[in-house]
């Protein structure tokens, strides 16, 4: 196993020598974990299968979840996917760079294991310049799922893809924190009418200005009951290892109903953590719980929700006390990301 070299680099001049080591490990066939507007990614040639087979290795992903292939200009596009649709340049032109994933019909030069075996490819170009800086130097398009193991919460910073993949990768770019902090959403070109596969950091309200018969069939996919348009997209997903309880329903029925499970859980002995707005944190005064502050708005809630159960873990808790936000906006993606957490349970008051 390799030993994972982490470089600093500076997202404002990302043009040094430690991008070019990264893109002599991508021709080399091995793996770099770069930052991206949404999410850190874990990037292997998108033309080699050896090397998009070891993502799935380091991740311990199942070969069954397909991959988004990154690029850093839409002239790309052609090498990654064919028959690419009038709609897919229209929205290309708009949101790329940005967090807005295509799935398009796959081009032969792609390898089949980046889409499991799938005829469609999923791609997208991420608004980053480290990234966009690799994948200029290194001239080829690359497959990259989120930075962390299988089913933990994605990796938001450099020191979240350590803690999952030391010694599983070869090189981590760090810049910082990722902006958004959720995913892209995924929009399936290759079905009409189109369809969300997964709300993410494009709002479906600006999709739906754009494509009025847009369909969404992301939410929450079981397989059992809706058959795997995504595969990856399973309900255990974007997970901590404390068990996650959600709460739903106005806050005023909330926060009691939070309030006093707490305290039964404190009662039967377990450690508890609570993910709160900064607002709401004298709701929880006085109950022995770790409290992580997730900010005070959408936005800020969003880039800090997988950093607050990845440190309410480290913390040991065996619980984590959550409620969901309004649903628009990024709040779509953000219940999206909470349900997979608390694997479909909703604890409605
Ligand atoms: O923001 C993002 O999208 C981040 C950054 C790194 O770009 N990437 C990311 O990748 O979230 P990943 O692998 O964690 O999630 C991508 C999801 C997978 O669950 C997979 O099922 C779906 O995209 N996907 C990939 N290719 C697909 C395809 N051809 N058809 C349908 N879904 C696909
Ligand atoms: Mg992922």
């Amino acid at each position: 196993m390799p030993e994972t070299q982490v470089f600093s680099v500076n997202p404002q001049s990302p043009n040094t020598e430690c991008i070019q080591i990264a893109a002599d490990v991508l021709h080399k066939g091995g793996l770099v974990a770069f930052p991206t507007e949404t999410v850190y990614g874990l990037g292997a040639n998108a033309l080699d299968s050896a090397a998009v087979a070891r993502i799935f290795v380091a991740k311990g992903r199942p070969v069954s979840d397909p991959i988004i292939v990154h690029l850093h200009d839409p002239s790309q596009l052609s090498l990654v996917a064919r028959d690419v649709p009038d709609l897919a340049h229209d929205l290309v032109h708009r949101f790329w760079p940005g967090p807005l994933t295509l799935v398009l019909r796959r081009s032969p030069d792609i390898s089949p294991n980046v889409s499991a075996g799938m005829d469609t490819v999923a791609v997208r170009i991420p608004n980053h310049a480290i990234p966009l800086e690799l994948f200029r130097v290194a001239d080829l398009p690359v497959a990259a799922p989120s930075a962390n193991r299988f089913a933990r919460p994605s990796a938001t910073t450099a020191a979240h893809v350590f803690e999952d993949l030391s010694g599983r990768i070869d090189v981590i770019l760090d810049g910082g924190a990722a902006v958004i902090g959720l995913e892209s959403t995924i929009l399936d070109l290759t079905r009409t009418p189109p369809a969300v596969l997964r709300p993410g950091g494009i709002a479906l309200e600006t999709l739906r200005a754009l494509i009025p018969d847009l369909e969404v069939i992301s939410k929450h996919l079981r397989p059992e009951d809706e058959g795997i348009q995504a595969p990856g997209m399973l309900y255990k997903h974007y997970s901590p290892r404390a068990e996650l309880l959600l709460f739903a329903g106005s806050l005023d029925l909330v926060v009691p109903a939070m309030q006093s499970s707490a305290r039964q859980l404190v009662e039967t002995g377990r450690r508890i953590g609570i993910l709160a707005p900064n607002a709401e944190q004298r709701y929880f005064v006085g109950i022995p719980a770790q409290i992580f502050q997730l900010g005070d708005d959408l936005s800020e809630i969003s880039h800090n929700l997988f950093t607050g159960m990845r440190e309410l873990d480290a913390a040991g808790v065996d619980s984590i006390l959550v409620h969901g936000f309004e649903q628009s906006g990024l709040g779509i993606a953000l219940w999206d990301r909470l349900l997979r957490a608390a694997e479909g349970r909703v604890i409605w008051c």
